[in-house]
């Protein structure tokens, strides 16, 4: 690992590596987009080589895959994969609930579909990312070219309706153009500041035509690996309400 690293890529890596402890031989493996995602990749194609880890990535983006194939992973579609063992991604927020927003390098939709065919998600972060109310990093919407404009205006006319601090839009762009994701759609991003219902939003975001998908992933993390810049890492899992485990086996 080089010797520089800022405190936050050390966070980063830490997170990573941990997680890469639990891939082993003969998983097919979800790989995530992002910087975090990156230290991950990096760390699985030091294990393929060092240890002769035999894994087949699922990546969630070009990016990922031709990181991956540098890396000498095992490159494979979820078509061929059929379903995953595990997924390892990184995410812009997580709550107490593990519901994440995802999308900020305008990955969420590869990354949802392949999250949700694997029996688990890790999510590596650093500190900053955990935060008591989702909402303060914006919510990105995938939407088809077609008819954008009015796609935005349903959108807008949902959030009326929603438990949010803020109603701002904007249509994410780099280099002057609208940003294309890799399916060839643009990402509008909402500027809540506060969500209030992440699952009322997410049903009504996904209702509207030209919505390919959003950002809000509910239910889907079983464990976010939070790593920090003295080599520590704190896990999170969802609570289980033991009370209520006992009353459904009775
Ligand atoms: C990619 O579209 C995103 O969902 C990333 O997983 C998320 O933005 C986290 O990225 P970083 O690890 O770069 O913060």
């Amino acid at each position: 690992m080089p010797a520089e690293l800022s405190p936050t890529d050390m966070a980063k890596s830490v997170a990573a590596n941990r997680a890469a402890d639990h891939v082993m031989n003969g998983m097919k493996v979800g790989l995530g987009t992002g910087s975090t995602a990156a230290w991950l990749v990096r760390r699985l194609g030091e294990r393929v080589r060092d240890e002769g880890l035999r894994i087949r990535g699922v990546p969630t983006s070009t990016r990922t895959a031709a990181q991956a194939r540098e890396e000498g992973i095992d490159v494979i579609t979820l078509d061929e994969a059929g379903w995953l063992d595990l997924t390892i991604d990184g995410a812009d927020e997580f709550d107490s609930d593990l519901t994440l927003i995802k999308g900020g390098g305008g990955a969420h939709l590869q990354e949802k579909i392949v999250a949700r065919a694997s029996d688990r998600m890790i999510v590596i972060a650093d500190a900053a990312k955990k935060v008591a109310t989702l909402g303060a990093y914006p919510l990105p919407v995938e939407v088809i070219p077609f008819g954008m404009n009015s796609t935005r205006k349903l959108i807008e006319a949902a959030l009326a309706g929603m438990d949010v601090d803020g109603r701002e839009t904007s249509l994410r762009m780099t280099e002057g153009a609208p940003f294309v994701t890799d399916e060839g759609n643009h990402i509008i991003d909402l500027h809540l500041e506060r969500i209030g219902d992440a699952a009322k939003l997410a049903a009504a975001l996904n209702q509207i035509p030209g919505v390919v998908e959003n950002g809000l992933f509910i239910d889907m993390c079983d464990l976010v690996i939070v790593g920090h810049a003295d080599g520590a890492v704190d896990l999170h899992q969802v609570k289980v309400d033991l009370h209520q485990v006992k009353q459904d086996s009775a």
